[in-house]
């Protein structure tokens, strides 16, 4: 009786699982495998060469999600991939967030719903130039914790917090089993460069994190990044600039590369990184040459750091990192649309590249090679002879000498290389691509004003900014920040405190108070003796300002770096006051939560009557933060809270300043920018939401080459941009976090600027440029022509095209520049040769004006004739976009 009870509930029960799983499936896919072995991943029973695209949804809006994601499709990759951020996401210990940017189920969600893959790379330390690696602060002070080694407090909280993401997918049915996106994870990040600090422990907690997370259930294989020891079914993979070398530590685990660093970041007072297409072509199409099978972008969009998300110390608040998507998630060309070219000619390899098990190497010369890959399985299957267009083998040819082109001769047939290049040949014999001749389109994207509010104040006062077509704003408001104590939550204590102990990271900010006495005999006797007195520090990060009776006379900056700083006091009590700032918390590097910030060492006082002053154990009173922050006047609730009062035009910039203005948002869809180039340091919000710090720091003059080699080994100091400008100018304000009209602007400066001079900017992608030659290829979506496909007509006998397309609901206005000849110069500066069609701005102008997108071909028909015989013809072009409701009205 009991048996049978229960044999009827169970089948009710599975009835019910049954029901539940078929109503609650995510359905993005049919619920699919994923595996692998020594070649590739096995999804749903077949090897893939995969394309991934690392977007960090917290570097972006929740609405810029679903244009990213659309674009990486459209850029041909197959798979998104993200780190977790578990500071975002546990900002409190057991208090979750997964809301807004924060929303991971909703990205994984979103890039389901495109049909793409998705790849977690969960840590849950990240490092990714991200405050604090990703750990949240409150991590240290877990009684006995280590980071990042064999250590019970550590691991504990990391378990919980990694199997608090794996259950969350799980529950939402986001695994590729469940018919989910996901199909990989990743544990740690690059724990390999960190593990030799840690000894046997480290070891140990390489082991552990491996068991903890296949312990999980996620029912997909993990990775571990830069771990050469990476334990048994979980896969070691490659970060690097090029990872075509790289072969995982056991004969049964894929080539992976998790992170192809595409760009870099950068820190204030720095040039800007920038890393050549052609080369990062190379080092996409070495890989798969050579045996790789998937490869993520690092970055595909790179974002923003908004609010104080960015680590450091120093990195600035922009992670455009030169990325194909740039920072306001416009494509970053001609580098999105080279690799679009390229990521198509490395598909129409896919099936020989899955189908051999490793590649048949043959040497072409002395830095010449090709790595063959045949694929079998059709003559084998179908037991017939595959025609001429069915290809049975894909091939890529290398030329990896830095400065000089080869010819070689490759199945009898010749192929000319140019230098650090490869060609890829999907039928072995055509070349559809070469990483180092771009076709794809430049656009240059114009940082242009935003329609200038309209006057609220009276004329005269107007000409006091010489900007002021442009500026934000002709009303602020302004309220001093207290130097020093401002409320009753600062303490005395003797001695001095890490600075993160005391702020636990609520604020970069935490002042310190000392009252000096000075006697007349030490004025005196700095008269005699021409001395000044001296505060020595033997150690601080990030920015140590130093104030004397709330006056600013001092700033120090750098990474533990020494404080030698002369004072100026009178004769008795003066208020000593200095201020200790972080500038995003450290990300990288071994013990992690003994860096600490703030002051470290003794801190003196040099150069006294009586001697030294040693002030390392004296009272000092604490105070953390700032006043406006803490009373958030930043917000549009509380903003009202402080004594705001009209700024003058005529006054002189101030330190430790708030400003307030309102501005009404510019028309159209573009994004938005604030230009804050007249301001100083600081923070700035928008309607509340905290767009990031600010900094007006110069780059070095020198170290910027005039022309970019993109041949050679890239490392993150070649062909870097802006010297001799301030690093970052322009903060993007994603248009969801604006209204139509009065945007509440509030700006904390900390050493003086002109907020009349701040301007709203709107980032345009206005010129488009394409310069292809006859001795380019067909383009590659002609390869799937059925006519090709079918063998009717060869591929040989199409023609290469210039293609232009504006994005964004833009259209082409006009051809600025069109030559079918030997044009000379680039983008924006074309100029024609010596050989010219005549009609070439007629051709180009029927086919492309007022469209989205147009293509023109590169021969002599498309243009009435040959102008020059014998001569190589280049098309190049110079187009303008506009948006596509610009247009609408001036043709009405
Ligand atoms: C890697 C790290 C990434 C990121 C990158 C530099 O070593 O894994 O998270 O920090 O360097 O952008």
């Amino acid at each position: 009786m009991v048996v049978s009870e229960n044999r009827a509930f169970l089948r009710l029960f599975s009835l019910y699982l049954f029901i539940q799983f078929s109503v609650t499936a995510a359905n993005f896919f049919e619920p699919f495998n994923v595996t692998y072995d020594h070649r590739a991943l096995i999804i749903d029973g077949k090897r893939r060469m995969l394309i991934s695209a690392g977007i960090h949804y917290p570097r972006a809006t929740p609405q810029m999600w679903p244009d990213l994601i659309a674009k990486s499709k459209e850029g041909g990759a197959d798979v998104v991939e993200s780190y977790t951020f578990w500071n975002g996401h546990e900002p409190v210990r057991g208090q979750y967030n997964f809301e807004g940017m924060y929303d991971l189920v909703k990205f994984v969600k979103l890039v389901g719903d495109s049909g793409l893959y998705f790849l977690l790379r969960i840590g849950p330390y990240v490092c990714a130039e991200w405050n604090f690696g990703g750990f949240p602060v409150w991590l240290r002070d877990v009684p006995g914790i280590e980071f990042r080694t064999d250590n019970e407090p550590f691991k504990r909280e990391m378990q919980r917090f990694v199997t608090k993401i794996v259950d969350l997918l799980r529950e939402e049915q986001l695994f590729s089993w469940q018919g989910g996106p996901i199909i990989l994870l990743q544990i740690e990040n690059e724990y390999g460069n960190m593990e030799s600090s840690y000894g046997q422990k480290g070891k140990d907690y390489v082991k552990w994190a491996a068991n903890m997370a296949l312990g999980l259930g996620a029912g997909v294989p993990w990775v571990m990044c830069k771990q050469t020891d990476a334990p048994g079914d979980i896969i070691d993979t490659c970060n690097s600039y090029y990872c075509d070398g790289y072969k995982p530590n056991s004969p049964n685990k894929p080539t992976i590369w998790t992170e192809n660093w595409d760009g870099w970041y950068t820190s204030w007072g720095e040039t800007l990184p920038h890393r050549p297409v052609e080369d990062l072509a190379f080092a996409v199409a070495r890989f798969f040459q050579r045996g790789g099978s998937l490869m993520n972008y690092y970055m595909y969009f790179g974002g923003t750091n908004f609010g104080r998300t960015s680590g450091g110390p120093f990195y600035i608040t922009s992670y455009d990192y030169d990325a194909p998507i740039d920072e306001y998630g416009l494509l970053s060309e001609p580098k999105w649309g080279h690799l679009k070219d390229l990521h198509a000619a490395i598909k129409l390899c896919e099936h020989a590249l899955v189908a051999a098990d490793s590649p048949q190497y043959m040497k072409l010369g002395p830095k010449q090679e090709a790595h063959v890959y045949w694929d079998n399985t059709q003559t084998n299957g179908l037991n017939t002879t595959l025609s001429e267009s069915q290809s049975t083998c894909s091939a890529f040819l290398a030329n990896i000498d830095e400065h000089k082109a080869a010819t070689v001769t490759f199945r009898g047939k010749s192929y000319s290389l140019p230098p650090w290049s490869v060609s890829i040949l999907p039928d072995c014999r055509n070349t559809a691509f070469n990483t180092a001749k771009v076709g794809a389109q430049t656009s240059m994207k114009l940082v242009e004003d935003a329609n200038a509010p309209s006057p609220k104040i009276s004329a005269p006062e107007l000409i006091m900014t010489k900007n002021e077509v442009s500026s934000i704003s002709d009303t602020w408001m302004s309220v001093n920040e207290p130097i020093g104590i401002w409320s009753v939550n600062n303490f005395t204590f003797q001695g001095v405190l890490e600075h993160l102990n005391v702020t636990k990271d609520t604020s970069d900010y935490l002042w310190h108070i000392n009252r000096i006495y000075v006697s007349d005999e030490d004025i005196a006797f700095w008269e005699e003796n021409q001395v000044s007195p001296t505060l020595v520090i033997d150690s601080i990060r990030d920015v140590l300002r130093v104030f004397i009776n709330g006056q600013l006379i001092g700033s120090i900056s750098g990474h533990w770096v020494k404080v030698v700083q002369p004072l100026q006091f009178q004769q008795g009590y003066s208020d000593l006051i200095l201020l200790s700032q972080t500038v995003g918390l450290q990300n990288y590097g071994a013990f992690l939560e003994k860096d600490g910030a703030g002051i470290r060492g003794q801190i003196k006082l040099t150069g006294f009557k009586n001697g030294d002053i040693d002030l390392s154990e004296a009272s000092w009173t604490y105070q953390v933060g700032l006043m406006g922050e803490f009373q958030k006047i930043f917000t549009i609730e509380e903003n009202e809270k402080a004594g705001w009062t009209e700024l003058k035009l005529d006054a002189t910039p101030s330190t430790f300043t708030w400003y307030k203005a309102y501005f009404d948002t510019p028309d159209g869809t573009e994004p938005v920018a604030l230009d804050l180039g007249s301001m100083g340091k600081g923070q700035a919000w928008v309607n509340s939401q905290h767009i990031g710090r600010y900094w007006n720091l110069v780059a070095p003059k020198d170290g910027c080459p005039e022309t970019c080699d993109y041949r050679g080994a890239y490392n993150s100091n070649k062909c870097r941009t802006n010297c001799g400008k301030p690093t970052q100018t322009w903060y993007h304000v994603p248009r969801s976090w604006l209204q139509e009209s009065n945007n509440l602007l509030v700006i904390f400066e900390e050493t003086g600027g002109n907020p009349f001079d701040i301007s709203v900017k709107l980032r345009v992608p206005r010129i488009l440029c394409a310069q292809v030659s006859e001795s380019h290829y067909q383009p590659l979506q002609q390869w799937l022509h059925p006519d090709v496909i079918d063998g009717k007509v060869s591929i040989n006998d199409m023609r290469p095209e210039v293609h232009l397309q504006c994005k964004d609901g833009h259209i082409i206005s006009s051809i600025e520049f069109a030559s079918y000849g030997t044009p000379h110069g680039s983008c924006q500066n074309f100029s024609e040769g010596n050989c010219h069609s005549p009609n070439s701005v007629s051709v180009v102008s029927k086919a492309c004006e007022g469209r989205n997108s147009c293509f023109i071909e590169v021969s002599n028909s498309g243009f009435g004739g040959d102008p020059c015989r014998g001569v190589l013809k280049t098309l190049a072009v110079q187009a303008r976009c506009v948006s596509s409701s610009t247009i609408g009205v001036s043709q009405l």
